[in-house]
């Protein structure tokens, strides 16, 4: 049986893992998101699902936050073990994800996932916050979906989705925006960053 898209998408992180941890090395491109993070919810227990290196498990937890680090992919696992960090290995999708969490965060994952594993996962974020727990997650913003092959060659499938998409599912999951920023100002292209909360 063929692989789906994520899990295809796994196998090819599991080839780049240590490029990209050199690649994404004290990049911050969504420090802005981490820092609303840190102000809102100071010393909170986070769950961040694919951590990748852990670069934005170290900015939360040198901040006084604890971090769950878990990340699918077994060579990203192996690069924090590495560093003496703890990693549960943890497919988002179709793993129980334990909680409650004061606040999960994901960046730079869910354009692998196709639309109604995003549902899956959103779903399983909300059941796992505690009721004034936060999300925060990144998007790059599109209408397209479909393989792209990275520097190294290896396929990567991404789903680009618009705001508002993003946002009715997040609706659908009983979670609202209550901050967002964009890597740049184009509403159609680059990355949404954003901090969620539950719907009361
Ligand atoms: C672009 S990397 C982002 C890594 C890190 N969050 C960052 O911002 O640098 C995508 C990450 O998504 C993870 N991932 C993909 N599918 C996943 C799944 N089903 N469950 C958990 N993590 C997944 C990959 O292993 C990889 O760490």
């Amino acid at each position: 049986m063929e692989p789906s898209p994520n899990a295809r998408t796994v196998e090819s992180y599991e080839q780049i893992a240590d490029e990209y941890a050199r690649d994404t090395k004290g990049g911050h491109v969504l420090s802005g998101g981490l820092t609303r993070l840190i102000e809102t919810m100071p010393g909170a227990h986070v769950l961040e699902i694919g951590s990748g290196p852990g670069w934005d498990a170290d900015q939360l937890e040198d901040a006084g936050l604890t971090v769950r680090r878990t990340d699918i992919t077994q060579a990203f696992i192996d690069f924090q073990r590495s560093r003496g960090k703890s990693v549960d290995r943890l497919d988002a999708i179709n793993d129980n994800l334990g909680g409650p969490y004061d606040a999960v965060v994901t960046l730079h994952v869910l354009q692998h996932m196709e639309s109604d594993d995003l549902g899956v996962v959103l779903a399983k974020v909300a059941a796992a916050l505690s009721p004034s727990g936060r999300f925060l997650v990144s998007i790059p913003l599109g209408e397209d979906a479909g393989w792209q092959d990275g520097e190294s060659g290896n396929p990567y499938y991404r789903v680009l989705r618009t705001e508002d998409d993003f946002t009715a599912s997040l609706a659908q999951a009983g979670l609202t925006p209550e901050w967002t920023e964009r890597s740049n100002d184009d509403e159609e292209t680059g990355w949404l960053c954003l901090l969620a909360k539950l719907v009361r």
